[in-house]
């Protein structure tokens, strides 16, 4: 048996075992493919894990950059208490058209409000609006501006806030330094900062599942 195809089995395994039956967030998975939207989202036991960090630092405030559907949103504002709220932020009008219907479906719509437009661009507008201590702040669009994502993240993070960052390793080819793709060097440029970073403390978990060999960043904001 191919190893991706173990890694795959044993990820729906974990997802059987540990989660309960989800007819919404499957109707989720479902609705998105049925709008052609390109199945990036994280796999169900990433979403579980975002889902069990909020839960454990008792996040209230939640920022996301990089919404498509609304999968990941959806299971970390599942995590929120009753006046809890999730910003999600979405470049591609479509995606964000997808994602308020998942949203409305979900009973969620008044915990999370999709802000739309280029991330940089709607970044600001969020400080502007006083947020300024989100709990957790999950990274997860174009990674070319994964550096400039960390930067915002840390304007917008108060002492104690996580930061989880998506797709940081790739397949491997993070470690090519002299890559042309300007997604690999955005990572790379983020690794950089981050080390240099006293403002955060942080650590990189490599992933396989269904959706190959990847990993993520994981780091606190130091008080
Ligand atoms: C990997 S997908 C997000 C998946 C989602 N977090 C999930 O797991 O369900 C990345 C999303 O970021 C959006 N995106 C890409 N560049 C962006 C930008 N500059 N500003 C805002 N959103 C952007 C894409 O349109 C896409 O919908």
């Amino acid at each position: 048996m191919a190893i991706e195809e173990i890694w795959k089995d044993v990820d729906l395994y974990f997802k059987t075992k540990l989660h309960a039956a989800d007819p919404l967030l499957d109707a989720v998975l479902k609705a998105n493919a049925e709008a052609g939207l390109p199945a990036i989202d994280v796999t169900p036991n990433q979403g579980k894990l975002l889902y069990l960090l909020a839960k454990i630092i008792g996040a209230t405030a939640i920022l996301e950059i990089g919404t498509l559907g609304g999968y990941s949103s959806i299971w970390l504002a599942r995590a929120l208490p009753d006046d809890g709220k999730l910003i999600t932020l979405e470049y591609n009008k479509k995606h964000a058209e997808v994602a308020a219907a998942n949203v409305k479906k979900a009973g969620l719509d008044k915990k999370i409000e999709i802000v739309v437009g280029p991330a940089l661009e709607t970044l600001p507008t969020l400080e502007k609006r006083g947020f300024r201590s989100f709990d957790l702040i999950f990274i997860d669009a174009d990674r070319k501006n994964h550096p400039s994502y960390l930067k915002w993240a840390l304007k917008l993070a108060r002492p104690g806030t996580v930061i989880v960052a998506d797709n940081v390793v790739r397949r491997g080819r993070i470690l090519d330094e002299s890559s042309a793709d300007l997604e690999i060097q955005g990572v790379r440029r983020f690794i950089d900062l981050l080390s240099e970073e006293t403002r955060i403390e942080a650590t990189a978990v490599q992933t396989v599942s269904g959706k190959g060999y990847d990993g993520f960043v994981i780091g606190v904001v130091n008080g």
